[in-house]
């Protein structure tokens, strides 16, 4: 940590720490400075952290800190595709998929983006066949995006449908075949490497399957989705059905590449184009805007605000809307492999705590499970709360009042507490602080900008912490562990090797 970024930590550290109803009644501004609306052409979303523990005066050395961090510099060596992933020598280009970023990698991205659209449209139009049914083999990046966006866009019915096959337990393969029929079903297999084990032992298990069923040309009937096509010319798939990706696209960031070909053909070319124009609008704003209006910025304040000042671990995300269930777990991908880091840019060990644990669920259930704990529990967990004012279903909309009441009820409540002199176990101490990110309909460009937000918020994050936020070196001892368990011939420790006896595997 430089001097000067230390310096703006301990004016942080001595700043007054006012509650939450006292920043209310001391600033009769105060949603007008931390609520803010980004209109996204007829869709806006509001992002509301006015019941986080920011204040003027916080803000203010948060700023201070950003510009000691570098952050604005950081933030156009990004868009300009210099190798900001210092440990891999790499650009981070993802934003470029959207058409925001270095002339010549948005160039590319296009011509790669073509390639898709007319792969996709020949898909529907039906020139390989009847396909009804698409199994997309890929783990973390190139599932867990795909996943959030097929189900979160699908509910009123998808054009194909798409079933997303991650784990390298069988189950998971299986239970996708058992809804697929053979012969109308198309892979696509994605995977940046091309070498990740799940996914090719995944995908040369749905081959297997297609041809015990009969289908003749199993390879035929594959599509790969990489930033190494040689690669998947080796496995046996066509150049012709071949979606390649920058290597500059970090794994968690590449749904918005060929990896969201299962996104474009459920739910067909136009809309992916809107979710892609919904991102762009975001990374816009976070690569224009500047000081506290800049809304990733601001949360990533809030966010560095618990962990290095309230000494909080985790982070909870909250959707109250059930086609946002998978976005729990895409976010703790993106947050969690991106700063989960012990390092410095410089290879130093860091001086203070990096990403908190990412975890949530869907409200209401969450409610009646975990929020217990979120109100009179001795941890504070930092909340986010994500809904739409449109409601998915066509019931009374009765039903989505309820929802979204139980949703601002529990912000409420969080912030208000309340007293009970007679009754400690039902004393609520509150002050406990949440965001609200209010959509106006959960539409492809809405979804867009709420991830890109998050990608933002997650690199600002990593940008103050003076870490690198795209390597993700942590994942590969275990990965090696693994192989060498498998391969044999090797030593392990004791718990390790009763282990392995245990189960019947050969050490
Ligand atoms: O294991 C971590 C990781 O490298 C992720 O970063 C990535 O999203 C995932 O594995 C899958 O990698 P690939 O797309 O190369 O198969």
């Amino acid at each position: 940590m430089t001097q000067a970024v230390q310096t703006q930590w301990d004016a942080l550290r001595a700043l007054p720490k006012p509650k939450l109803t006292e920043l209310f009644a001391a600033d009769p501004d105060r949603l007008s400075m931390l609520s803010k609306k980004l209109d996204l052409a007829g869709d806006g979303i509001l992002f509301d952290w006015s019941k986080t523990h920011l204040d003027a005066a916080h803000i203010d050395a948060f700023l201070k800190l950003s510009e000691a961090a570098g952050f604005a510099e950081r933030r156009a060596a990004m868009f300009a595709g210099e190798h900001i992933n210092t440990t891999e020598d790499r650009p981070v280009e993802h934003t470029a998929l959207r058409g925001v970023g270095k002339p010549e990698s948005v160039a590319e991205a296009q011509v790669f983006q073509t390639r898709m659209a007319e792969l996709v449209g020949a898909i529907h139009k039906g020139a390989l066949g009847e396909v009804k049914h698409l199994i997309h083999i890929g783990i973390g990046g190139s599932a867990l995006g795909p996943a959030l966006a097929v189900d979160a866009l699908t509910r009123e019915g998808a054009l194909v449908d798409v079933h997303v096959v991650s784990n390298i337990d069988g189950v998971a393969l299986e239970d996708a075949f058992k809804k697929c029929d053979p012969h109308t079903t198309m892979l696509a297999i994605a995977s940046k490497t091309f070498t990740t084990t799940e996914t090719m032992v995944n995908g040369e298990g749905a081959i297997a399957w297609l041809k015990e069923n009969g289908v003749a040309d199993p390879y035929g009937r594959a599509v790969a989705l990489t930033a190494s096509p040689d690669k998947a010319v080796q496995w046996g798939i066509d150049e012709t059905r071949i979606l390649p990706f920058s290597e500059g696209v970090g794994g968690r960031y590449s749904l918005w590449s060929s990896i969201g070909f299962p996104i474009a053909i459920a739910v067909g070319w136009p809309d992916f184009a809107e979710f892609l124009e919904g991102a762009a609008k975001m990374d816009v704003h976070f690569r224009d805007t500047d000081g506290i209006d800049n809304l990733p910025l601001r949360a990533a304040f809030a966010d560095l605000f618990y962990t290095h000042l309230r000494g909080t671990q985790t982070r909870g995300v909250f959707a109250y809307d059930e086609r946002l269930k998978l976005l729990p777990s895409y976010l703790q991908q993106l947050e969690m492999e991106s700063n989960g880091k012990s390092v410095t840019l410089e290879g130093k060990p860091v001086d203070g705590p990096t990403a908190p644990i990412t975890w949530g669920g869907v409200g209401t259930d969450a409610q009646h499970a975990v929020f217990q704990l979120l109100h009179q529990g001795t941890n504070l967990v930092p909340l986010d709360f994500i809904a739409a004012i449109a409601p998915g279903d066509d019931l009374d909309p009765a039903h989505h009042r309820i929802l979204l009441s139980n949703c601002f009820g529990q912000g409420a409540a969080l912030m208000a507490g309340k007293t009970s002199p007679d009754n400690p176990a039902r004393f609520y101490p509150g002050d406990r602080p949440s965001a609200t990110i209010l959509l106006d309909e959960l539409t492809p460009g809405t979804l867009g900008a709420l991830i890109a937000f998050h990608e933002h918020r997650t690199f600002a994050n990593g940008i103050i912490l003076g870490i690198n936020s795209f390597d993700q070196f942590g994942v590969e001892l275990g990965k090696e562990m693994a192989k060498a368990i498998e391969k044999g011939g090797e030593k392990f420790d004791p718990s390790t090797t009763a282990l392995l006896a245990a189960a019947g595997i050969k050490a």
